[in-house]
């Protein structure tokens, strides 16, 4: 992209970034950040955008995940760890009913900055500036906290590498080896799920033991050692991307060196803002939320900025639009991608489209709501005859009590129990590993009508 510099971006409008007050210390920054080295390759970057090429065709499905927003307070390991654990156990029980590859992406090592639906807070009585993540303010309730410090990329930053670092252990260290299946059940809570997961366990080991015994070759054996597992986040704060973009030695293209995928949030797409701009230019695969105030040819205009070429895997187009609401938004927009010949994969983020206000005050999203809105969606794309290609998450492999519902039946009076987002409502491990059987239910579905259809 010739006409592109990973500055530009600054030329155009914005919307949902701080107003630095103090330029120096901002420029010391991200100085300093642009010499840190990148988080991921470009090598990386591409494979991804294969597999989610290969989740736009149907051979393989995304499995998206992970906190609204990433803390500077909570982070831990055994918070990293669970959280992986939960999302391999999910993948193994989309992998078993969709009998396809799952491609396993965290909202993890980066999602840090959050666009806010208003500019200030009030709390009886006092008005402040929002939250914005950690990567920008702090969420205590006081004048200095909400002021923006550009020195909090510097610490998000090495939050981020240590995550990453701790992922990557993780996923070729022996701890996702398929032959430990049932090491990843250890501390369930006990509920049917997870004695339907045993089950399956148990299935995939008598598999394993099988190949072993038919002596299955050593390479084989190798690709279920280990597990490809990669990064995403809202690529948001503009001034953090920038210092961490790279050019690729190999294609010439720049890379934003932040993470593997970076999305374009459903308040930050305006098709000649700020963030378009930066993101059309790098060469990671892209996100884009699709809301209900989405329009088509809005989305005309996008998809022929961020994916000019019209390459399969570049553009993953997240859905989110509320239970009983995708009848009334996916179908024009999924028009508008066939009247472009346009290659997409379609994910459904059935979360943000669901947050209500509790009678207990706390942000929730009731569980039957969340699966609601993962059934139209399933609904929808049958009756179009298209790809429903991913699920993107917003969860946790912590015991929390955010969203209710769920086989343990979160009340709203339980909510003020383990409440620990530092945004939005997550599922907890026991929520989002049902959620992923109910899910598998419907990829069958999707599945045996597919198979009707090609042989009727
Ligand atoms: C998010 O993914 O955390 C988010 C803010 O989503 P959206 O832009 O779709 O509201
Ligand atoms: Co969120």
């Amino acid at each position: 992209m010739s006409d592109w510099q990973k500055s530009n971006w600054r030329n155009k409008p914005r919307v949902q970034m701080p107003d630095y007050t103090d330029a120096a210390a901002l420029q010391k920054v991200e100085a300093q950040l642009s010499k840190y080295p990148p988080l991921v390759f470009a090598g990386e970057a591409r494979r991804l955008k294969e597999h989610l090429g290969a989740a736009g065709r149907g051979e393989a499905f995304l499995l998206q995940g992970g906190d609204c927003a990433e803390s500077f307070d909570q982070f831990s390991a055994d918070a990293i760890r669970d959280t992986f654990k939960v999302m391999l156990q999910m993948a193994l029980v989309l992998t078993y009913a969709a009998k396809v590859p799952v491609v396993k992406v965290g909202r993890m090592a980066g999602q840090f900055a959050k666009p806010r639906s208003a500019p200030t807070e009030t709390v009886n009585g006092v008005e402040l500036p929002s939250y914005r993540g950690d990567i920008i303010n702090e969420l205590a309730f006081t004048s200095e906290a909400r002021i923006p410090d550009p020195k909090k990329m510097l610490q998000a930053y090495t939050q981020a590498s240590a995550t990453l670092n701790l992922l990557r252990a993780f996923s070729t260290g022996g701890y996702a080896d398929l032959n430990q299946v049932h090491a990843w059940t250890l501390g369930f809570t006990e509920t049917e799920k997870a004695e339907a997961y045993r089950e399956m366990a148990n299935r995939i080991t008598d598999a394993l033991d099988f190949m072993k015994a038919a002596g299955v070759t050593a390479d084989i054996a190798h690709t279920l050692e280990s597990v490809d597992f990669y990064t995403s986040h809202e690529g948001l704060l503009l001034e953090y991307e920038e210092a961490l973009t790279r050019n690729d030695s190999t294609s010439g293209k720049w890379l934003a060196g932040s993470g593997h995928m970076i999305w374009i949030g459903d308040r930050t797409r305006q098709p000649d803002g700020a963030h378009v701009e930066f993101c059309r230019g790098v060469l990671n695969p892209i996100g884009l939320k699709c809301g209900p105030t989405t329009t088509a040819e809005d989305l005309k205009v996008l998809m022929s900025k961020l994916n000019p070429e019209n390459e399969e895997g570049r553009l993953t187009l997240i859905a989110r639009f509320g239970a009983g609401k995708a009848g009334d938004h996916l179908p024009r927009l999924i028009k508008a991608v066939k009247e472009e010949g346009a290659k997409v994969t379609w994910v459904c983020d059935p979360m943000h489209g669901n947050t209500i206000k509790s009678a207990t005050g706390y942000k929730t999203r009731p569980f039957e709501q969340v699966l609601g809105e993962v059934r139209d969606f399933f609904g929808v794309h049958k009756a179009e005859g298209t790809v429903p290609g991913g699920v993107h998450f917003e969860m946790t492999g912590q015991d929390v009590t955010e969203c209710t519902g769920g086989v343990h039946a979160v009340t709203e009076e339980d909510l003020s129990a383990r409440y620990h987002t530092a945004c939005d409502p997550r599922l907890n491990a026991s929520q989002s590993l049902e959620l992923a059987f109910l899910v598998a239910e419907e990829i069958t579905k999707q599945r045996n009508t597919s198979a009707a259809r090609a042989a009727g």
